[in-house]
């Protein structure tokens, strides 16, 4: 990166919480981290009338709220002298305009921009469209990019349509669409887990492995997001993006590099490698769920049947993985935050042991949180003639890096986008595959109301009949490490 070349961060819906929460918490850190461009500004953009200094107030509010690390007044007060903020309206050119000339103002030679777009996706097109008609994304005098906040698209055809409208201005090098769990560091571990060691890519396959579990569980309900969830649901929320994005990271090939083009190629092939379902394989691979008292959850509609709950079932149809199921999960309301996945080896072929079956090895990868890695292996038990008892071996973040370790996951992303890095942002053909999968199951959900909507109790692991799909297979959930234990 040119560290030395003027760069503006412009941040759309900066009066937001995303601002105040996450983006400007992480660009303060990459500041105190000195990563950020030396020359840099931070431009507010959004519907409130706010002064510099209001600006300003809020985001420190934010971030002695928000940040996870500690910092000094004076260390602020630096920051924050590149903080600015213009009020206008997304849809009015000559507003855009105004934040062109405010920009320009502080330029000279090459400068470079990017344009941070934290505001719902309707406004995408218009926003991007004004940028261009007022000629803030050619890229003659420094780079231009843009960062999208999912969703991306509502399904197959909006995502389509977005795509063509955002790539009318926009090459697609210059956009960057954000899935947050990209940045997240134990989502990037799964790559170093497969890919920087030798030990596990020759048994990560369908000869070694039983089967895949990938669960991203939540105990919060919806926290009066109902304007934002109900009618959305956990197959746009959580499965579209986040779960396919874990589901790619752990079965991809090994990409010839960690470019963006090569890993994004062969993250697309694994999506490509899944049939469609048709309706009758949605009825038997998925199950939907809403928790109990949902629907009295403030502005949910009475009659919603907004899932709450996911499970699903399938198959990736190439060499490595012909016949291993993956099976995940995702909700709100469950019994604990806990994501995680589940590699489960297959059963030893023989037993030369007295006792009757061996138990299988597992790779668990702790995602959040306690963020780590845990190998199940068996042991002799002393003072035995022959029993086996299964022990782990454990690596924890916390205990190796210390528990600050972890940044933000926006920090990462942030700072890839700044330095034009697109590895851990989602292509558009990678988007519009996603929705491929997920559209059908959509339809059968939402126009068939197939299968029926299961309940479950908040605090519980989700439905009776999310069991019932793995305990068909002879299989079932394992929820946590006590659970892990239970088997031992
Ligand atoms: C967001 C969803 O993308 O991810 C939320 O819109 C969800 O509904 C959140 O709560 C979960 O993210 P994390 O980082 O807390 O696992």
């Amino acid at each position: 990166m040119a560290k030395d070349t003027p760069t503006t961060i412009v941040i759309f819906g900066a009066s937001g919480d995303l601002t105040k929460r996450k983006l400007m918490p992480s660009l303060f850190n990459l500041y105190l981290k000195d990563r950020l461009p030396k020359n840099f500004r931070i431009v507010g953009f959004g519907g409130t009338a706010f002064t510099d200094e209001a600006f300003r107030e809020q985001l420190l509010a934010g971030a002695r709220q928000f940040a996870t690390y500690a910092f000094t007044d004076e260390q602020w007060t630096a920051f924050a002298a590149g903080l600015h903020y213009l009020s206008g309206k997304y849809t009015e050119a000559p507003d855009l305009q105004r934040l062109d000339e405010l920009i320009s103002g502080w330029e000279s030679g090459n400068a470079s921009r990017l344009y941070y777009l934290a505001v719902p996706p309707k406004l995408f097109p218009v926003i991007i469209s004004n940028l261009d008609a007022t000629n803030q994304l050619s890229e003659d005098s420094g780079w231009r990019r843009v960062v999208l906040e999912k969703p991306f698209g509502t399904d197959l055809a909006s995502a389509v349509e977005l795509n063509e409208q955002v790539h009318k201005a926009l090459h697609e090098n210059q956009i960057f669409r954000i899935d947050h769990y990209l940045g997240k560091e134990t989502i990037q571990n799964i790559l170093f887990t497969r890919f920087a060691n030798t030990i596990f890519e020759p048994i990560w396959n369908r000869t070694y492995i039983d089967h895949v579990q990938i669960t991203v569980s939540e105990q919060v309900g919806l926290e009066h997001r109902a304007g934002f969830y109900d009618g959305v649901g956990v197959l746009r929320d959580m499965f579209q993006n986040h779960l396919m994005q874990l589901l790619m990271l752990v079965a991809m090939e090994p990409p010839a590099s960690f470019e963006a083009g090569h890993l994004r190629n062969e993250k697309v092939k694994v999506l490509s490698a899944i049939k469609p379902m048709t309706p009758e394989q949605v009825a038997a691979n998925t199950v939907r769920a809403q928790y109990r008292g949902y629907r009295e959850e403030p502005d949910v509609k009475p009659n919603s049947s907004t899932a709450t709950f996911g499970a699903i079932r399938l198959f990736i149809n190439n060499w490595r993985w012909q016949g291993v199921p993956f099976y995940l999960r995702s909700g709100k309301s469950l019994a604990e935050k806990k994501s995680h996945i589940i590699i489960r080896f297959k059963e030893p072929p023989l037993s030369m042991f007295p006792m009757q079956t061996l138990k299988p090895n597992m790779l668990v990868l702790y995602l959040q949180p306690d963020e780590g890695v845990h190998l199940r292996f068996e042991v002799k038990a002393p003072d035995t003639v022959a029993e086996s008892r299964s022990v782990d071996m454990e690596f924890r973040y916390a205990e190796a890096f210390g528990q600050s370790a972890i940044p933000e996951s926006y920090e990462r992303l942030l700072l890839d986008a700044i330095q034009g890095d697109a590895s851990l942002f989602t292509r558009g053909d990678e988007v519009e595959a996603s929705w491929t999968l997920i559209e059908p199951i959509l339809e059968a959900w939402e126009k068939r109301q197939s299968p029926p909507l299961a309940t479950y109790r908040p605090g519980t692991w989700g439905p009776v009949e999310a069991d019932s799909l793995l305990a068909r297979d002879g299989r079932w959930w394992m929820h946590d490490e006590a659970e892990l234990m239970l088997e031992r």
